[in-house]
């Protein structure tokens, strides 16, 4: 890996970054963090807040901060902005001032429809109102395709038209005015894959900080992930427990979580406690990416974010790597089906566009 790479943990015998090692005892209770392009630190763990609904991710978000997240993972479309912004100002300025604005790292998403020129800084204000905060520390253009614009209130799903006057450049150079106004520190991408986003680095006049791309076990990503870190953009895996249950649920396919491989690593590590889920972020932490694991059960989130005091040997990174079955979970919808038609990302045999 490039020594231009800033993130704060040791090398490993693969060349990636370990996000982990460098901190670990040296501070109780702090998370690691990775030092983005922009210059801004990074918490190495995040909580994720899609799936969480209007009515339970107040609690969750006041729990998790409780517990000790400080990173959060939000979007415009995930539809529940104003309740978080809520728990925000609440832990901030509540009686308990359980945290300070500037110990938060908060991250918002641009959503497909509102890539338009004149669209990208009201759709950042729109969702800074909702949270209740005046800069996102980082902000993400969500899925690299332009939608036709149909409202910032109601944010296009499904059957959307592409917007043929907006290239995704133009949009970026909108996100770059957004860190020249203040309204936000960093700006990367999320679901770009390799050749689009080595296009847009090349373009780039403000650092792309991040790229937020779907990855665990099953499906690790190897060209991406060593591309961004080569060029010193950080990696943030969403769905990074494959989704979990819901997943299983709603794809009707298996979780790593249930990997009979992985069960076996957590349970033969000496301390007992270690659980399959620790397995699979940890492995990710060790690669050299930052998770965003999303639960809205509190033993869980301890359980994500108790990632410090245990360590994947050499061997059981390389078991885990045999995991992968290089096909995506599919969680999201893929654009391409609304306006070419099928068979699109959810059949077995369609096209994912974010490969
Ligand atoms: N940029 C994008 O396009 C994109 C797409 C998808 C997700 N994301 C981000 O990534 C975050 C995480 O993704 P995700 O929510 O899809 O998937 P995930 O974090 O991989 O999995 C969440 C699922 O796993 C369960 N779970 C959580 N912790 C667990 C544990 N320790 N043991 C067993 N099960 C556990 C959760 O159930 P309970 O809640 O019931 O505990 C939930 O069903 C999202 O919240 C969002 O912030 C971004």
């Amino acid at each position: 890996m490039s020594t231009s790479a800033a993130a704060t943990g040791t090398t490993t015998s693969t060349g990636k970054q370990d996000l982990v090692t460098i901190r670990e005892g040296s501070e109780e209770n702090s998370i690691p963090t990775f030092k983005l392009a922009s210059g801004y630190e990074m918490p190495v763990v995040a909580y994720g807040t899609f799936r969480s609904n209007p009515g339970e991710v107040y609690d969750c978000i006041m729990n998790a901060i409780k517990i000790g997240y400080r990173h959060f993972d939000c979007a415009h479309v995930y539809g529940n902005e104003k309740e978080i912004g809520k728990a925000f100002n609440d832990a901030i300025f509540g009686a308990q001032k359980l945290v300070t604005r500037d110990e938060l790292f908060i991250t918002g998403k641009l959503w497909n429809s509102d890539h338009g020129t004149d669209i990208v800084s009201k759709a950042c204000d729109y969702s800074l109102n909702n949270l209740g905060i005046d800069y996102f520390d980082l902000y993400l253009i969500h899925f690299p395709i332009a939608w036709k614009h149909t409202g910032i209130d109601t944010p296009g799903w499904g059957q959307s038209e592409l917007d043929n006057d907006t290239s995704l450049i133009d949009t970026w150079r909108e996100m770059e005015k957004l860190v020249a106004s203040k309204k936000c520190r960093s700006i990367g991408v999320s679901n770009y894959p390799l050749l689009l986003l080595h296009d847009l680095t090349c373009q780039a006049n403000v650092p792309v900080s991040c790229n937020q791309i779907e990855t665990h076990v099953y499906y690790q990503r190897e060209s991406l992930i060593n591309y961004c870190l080569s060029r010193n953009i950080c990696v943030t895996a969403h769905t990074p427990l494959g989704g979990g249950n819901a997943n299983e649920v709603w794809t009707n396919s298996s979780s790593p979580i249930d990997d009979p491989i992985v069960k076996e690593i957590a349970a033969g590590k000496e301390n007992k406690n270690v659980t399959p889920a620790q397995v699979l972020l940890r492995f990710l932490l060790q690669s050299g990416v930052v998770v965003l694991p999303k639960s809205i059960k509190t033993s869980r989130m301890e359980e994500n974010i108790t990632l410090f005091g245990m360590n994947l040997s050499d061997d059981e990174m390389n078991k885990l790597r045999t995991l992968d079955k290089c096909v995506s979970y599919k969680t999201n919808p893929n654009p391409l089906e609304s306006f070419i038609g099928g068979p699109d990302c959810f059949t077995d045999n369609g096209t994912d566009i974010f490969d």
